[in-house]
């Protein structure tokens, strides 16, 4: 009894400082038509109403620019006021100079337009996605470090003076492009580390499933390591329920399971700020290598490929 009532007592301190549980949401769809309110707002629903799990009321964006817009303001934002969905903004810094630009414009405007209806939801705002990382690979375009800190104090000043200010502003990556020693400067630049991590992909090292557990923790740890002291969101993981194998990881939905209940269970046990990849990702098509926890279809009427209670 003793015991029952301390786990108890646990169980609500833990709550109060919960972790942010959130997807990643893409503004487009895979035959890549643009998502609009009612789409994000479906789906911010589903997140909040999830079979055998709770508390995932959060979405990252990688873009404040709606689809197929200039510099429009992304739909997801009010369906994020329409359904009370907390928000890590993400501004596409890759591919042109005219990118940032475009993006703080589109900043700019939700202020404007939304005010603290939208600025009390953001929780956080990146900078960027992966675009170190992009950068150390011939064949892609990605952004240096210079580049990516003159982008991170250009956002710091568009939010000056506005109810973002304070918010703390960070960079999504890769660690092993943190840890590459060019890039360290963009660590001082930053108030939290973005750590995407995805054993799945790492063929270069035992990726079982069995070996997923070391994998994600290795990075992660090491990311905690060299990032000055500063937070470490987990900004994206998952494990894909179909899709070829990568050395020894198996893409299946038994696999998925696993991974979600030890990985999402674990970061949300620790309090630990997760951002899963994803809710859905075959819609309008299916996609080749499949993280959804759906398959496609009306999301409130198909079943999630697995259990997703801890
Ligand atoms: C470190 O980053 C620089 C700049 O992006 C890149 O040129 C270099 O290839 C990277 N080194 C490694 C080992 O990835
Ligand atoms: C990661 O760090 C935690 C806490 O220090 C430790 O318990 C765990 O063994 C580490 N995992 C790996 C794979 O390094
Ligand atoms: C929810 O959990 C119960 C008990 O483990 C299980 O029977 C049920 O199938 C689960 N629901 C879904 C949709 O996975």
């Amino acid at each position: 009894m003793r015991f029952s009532t301390l786990a108890g007592l646990a169980a609500v301190a833990g709550s109060a400082s919960a972790a942010i549980q959130g997807f990643n949401t893409g503004a487009f769809f895979l035959d890549q038509s643009a998502k609009k309110q009612v789409d994000f707002a479906y789906e911010f629903r589903r997140a909040q109403n999830l079979p055998n799990t709770s508390g995932w009321t959060s979405t990252r964006l990688y873009t404040m620019i709606q689809w197929g817009t200039a510099s429009d303001v992304i739909e997801a934002i009010p369906a994020a006021i329409e359904t009370k969905t907390s928000l890590l903004l993400g501004l596409w810094t890759s591919g042109s100079s005219q990118a940032i630009t475009n993006e703080i414009t589109a900043l700019k405007a939700a202020i404007n337009t939304y005010g603290t209806a939208f600025t009390d939801l953001v929780v956080g705002i990146s900078v960027g996605s992966e675009d170190l990382y992009r950068d150390s690979k011939p064949d892609e375009i990605g952004i240096g470090p210079a580049t990516l800190i003159d982008y991170i104090s250009q956002v710091r000043n568009a939010i000056a003076g506005t109810p973002l200010e304070g918010k703390p502003v960070g960079h999504v990556d890769t660690y092993d492009s943190f840890l590459n020693g060019t890039n360290s400067a963009v660590i001082d630049a930053i108030d939290w580390l973005g750590f995407d991590g995805y054993p799945y992909w790492e063929s270069n090292n035992a990726n079982s499933i069995g070996d997923a557990h070391e994998r994600f923790w290795e990075g992660y740890n090491k990311t905690l390591a060299l990032s000055k002291g500063k937070p470490v969101w987990v900004t994206e993981t998952g494990w894909p329920v179909s899709g070829p194998t990568q050395n020894q990881a198996v893409a299946n939905a038994e696999n998925a399971q696993i991974y979600w209940q030890d990985i999402a269970c674990n970061l949300v046990a620790q309090n630990i700020n997760i951002f899963w990849y994803t809710l859905q990702e075959s819609q309008m098509g299916q996609a080749a290598i499949d993280f959804g926890l759906f398959p496609a279809g009306d999301l409130f009427q198909v079943e999630p490929y697995f259990n997703l209670a801890c």
